[in-house]
Order: C-alpha cells, then structure tokens, then sequence
C-alpha cells in the first residue's frame, strides 16, 4: 500500500503546492501519494501562486496543473502523516483532530530537521521573490530526508 502524505499551509497557494511538487519530485509514484491543502478556503480551486509557479520551474518543477483544496477532517482518514508549514496551521489542523492517533499524524514539517525548535516555514504571500526562493530552499533540504526516510 502506499504512503499517505499530506502538506498543509494556509491558502494552499505558496508554501504547500512547492513542499507537494518538491517531494512528488524525490519518491516513487507507485510507492508514495503526496497531496497538500490548506487550512483557509479563499483559494480553492485555484493555481499555485505565479511566484511559487515560477520558483518550482526554475528549479526543474512544474506545479502549474495543482489546485488549491481545503483541508478537512476527513483527510485524517486518508493520509499517513500531515506535515503543516507553521505553528498557526498546526493549531488549525489539530482543531479538527477527533482522536490521539488523528492528532499524532499531524508536525511541523521543520521538526524534521529541527526537533523540538517549533520552527516555521515562513509564509512568503506578502513578501518578494526571494521568500519564495528561500521557502523552496527550506522545502527542499527538508524533503530529501522524508524521501530518504520513506524509501
Ligand atoms: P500559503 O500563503 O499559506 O503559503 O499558501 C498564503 C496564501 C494566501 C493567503 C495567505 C497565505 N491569503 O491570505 O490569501
């Protein structure tokens, strides 16, 4: 069967699109699903933000055909492991838990690299460029361990 991953960020338009295309990108199709949502509903059903789009690209990604989707309880279900982008999704995603086991698939995806520091991947919608270069910077370091973890 294969392993259930979720990214979750607020618009599911910056940060989530690139951390699903960016791991997408590191697994085995046939071994590995990779969704992402996000916790707010004001862009669903739309294309990743043109600077997350464009930052992918440059680094060989396309993430163009993605849709934006709210995250809903029903994922617990669903998925094996929710990795959220900050403390503030956390806190949204746990809201909806209805269980121990639903609340223990949920992290920061930066605990990966940094256990126990509470670190956020920060949401670069109302900054420039090059939040958008740093976010996909963090993703991809992070995204290779949970490849290699997953393999
Ligand atoms: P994301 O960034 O959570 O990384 O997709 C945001 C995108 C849109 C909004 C906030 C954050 N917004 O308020 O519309």
């Amino acid at each position: 069967m294969k392993t259930k991953i979720l990214m979750v960020c607020l618009g599911n338009i910056c940060r989530s699109p690139l951390a699903q295309g960016i791991l997408e990108s590191k697994v085995k199709s046939n071994q590995v699903y990779v969704d992402s949502a996000g916790t707010g509903h004001w862009h669903v059903g739309n294309k990743p933000d043109p600077r997350s789009i464009a930052v992918a690209k440059k680094h060989g990604l396309d993430i163009s055909q993605q849709r934006g989707r709210q995250f809903s309880a029903n994922d617990f279900k669903i998925f094996d492991k929710i990795f959220v982008m900050d403390n503030s999704n956390k806190e949204d995603v746990v809201a909806l838990a209805n269980n121990q086991d639903e609340k223990n698939k949920v992290s920061l995806i930066l605990d990966v690299l940094f256990p126990n520091e509470n670190v956020d991947v920060p949401d670069p919608y109302y900054g420039g460029e090059q939040g958008f270069e740093h976010v996909y910077q963090m993703l991809n370091e992070v995204c290779e361990i949970i490849a290699s973890e997953l393999s």
